[in-house]
């Protein structure tokens, strides 16, 4: 609710709706603290846009492809952006990107319109085209899943058993946690982050911080990831937590 009244009173003071071309919105927030935005929210920027003839674009550079446990993270709130954008995960390293749009936008650009020195790579896509055979073969949809549900119940047994780790939170294996002072002030501290951070590196494993305060402590490993090497990642985490505070 904060959100939208946030995004309503930028409509009404800073791009009013007449002026506005796109709502572009990451399904996920990424290096902004892996907060998903919830489906009612999604609903409401689609409704906007619909009444307004505005454009909305969901951002799946780093939410896409099978990171949340679905293909899209959009698809979790069933809301059908107008555009896409795709990275990252989309041809597993290999540097492709897509923009994917409804046929009304995608024919409205005109021939020759779209374009850029390193598209089309022919090695890129067809790694792209590779990452789509083993989406099926795999069931990396099923996977990521799983491992989203595997990690969910670890984070909540470090938010019990820890008192610096809170808001644990995960979309599939998008996953994050936030270390603060104590769960009833939930003061952010970049501090203890870094010294997880630190800890864990010094272990041989190397984590990322992300979100507003850079308390927040984000996991992106393989979908594909053997269980063996997740425990040996989630015990060096782990470990690091037990040595804060
Ligand atoms: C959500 C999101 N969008 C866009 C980008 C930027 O992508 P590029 O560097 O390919 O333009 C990133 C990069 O981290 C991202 O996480």
């Amino acid at each position: 609710e904060e959100a939208l009244r946030g995004l309503k009173m930028a409509m009404k003071a800073d791009s009013p709706a007449k002026d506005t071309a796109a709502i572009v919105i990451e399904p996920v927030l990424g290096e902004g603290g892996f907060y998903a935005a919830p489906a009612s929210f999604l609903k409401e920027i689609r409704k906007i846009c619909d009444e307004n003839g505005i454009l909305m674009i969901a951002d799946e550079v780093q939410s896409g492809f099978g990171r949340t446990g679905k293909m899209f993270a959009v698809e979790h709130s069933g809301v059908e952006p107008d555009i896409m954008t795709m990275a990252k995960s989309m041809a597993d390293g290999m540097p492709i990107s897509a923009i994917v749009g409804t046929d009304t936008v995608m024919d409205s650009s005109g021939p020759n319109s779209l374009g850029g020195t390193y598209t089309g790579s022919p090695t890129a896509c067809a790694a792209a085209l590779a990452v789509f055979d083993v989406f099926k073969e795999e069931d990396i949809l099923g996977k990521s899943q799983r491992l989203g549900d595997k990690l969910r119940k670890r984070f909540d047994q470090w938010q019990e058993q820890f008192p610096h780790v809170d808001n644990v939170r995960n979309l599939g294996p998008m996953a994050a946690i936030e270390l603060v002072t104590d769960k009833t002030s939930k003061e952010p501290r970049a501090d203890f982050a870094a010294a997880v951070t630190k800890k864990a590196k010094e272990n041989g494993l190397i984590l990322l911080s992300c979100g507003m305060y850079g308390n927040t402590i984000r996991f992106l490993m393989p979908v594909t990831i053997e269980d063996n090497i997740l425990e040996e990642g989630l015990a060096i985490v782990e470990q690091a937590l037990k040595e804060i505070g």
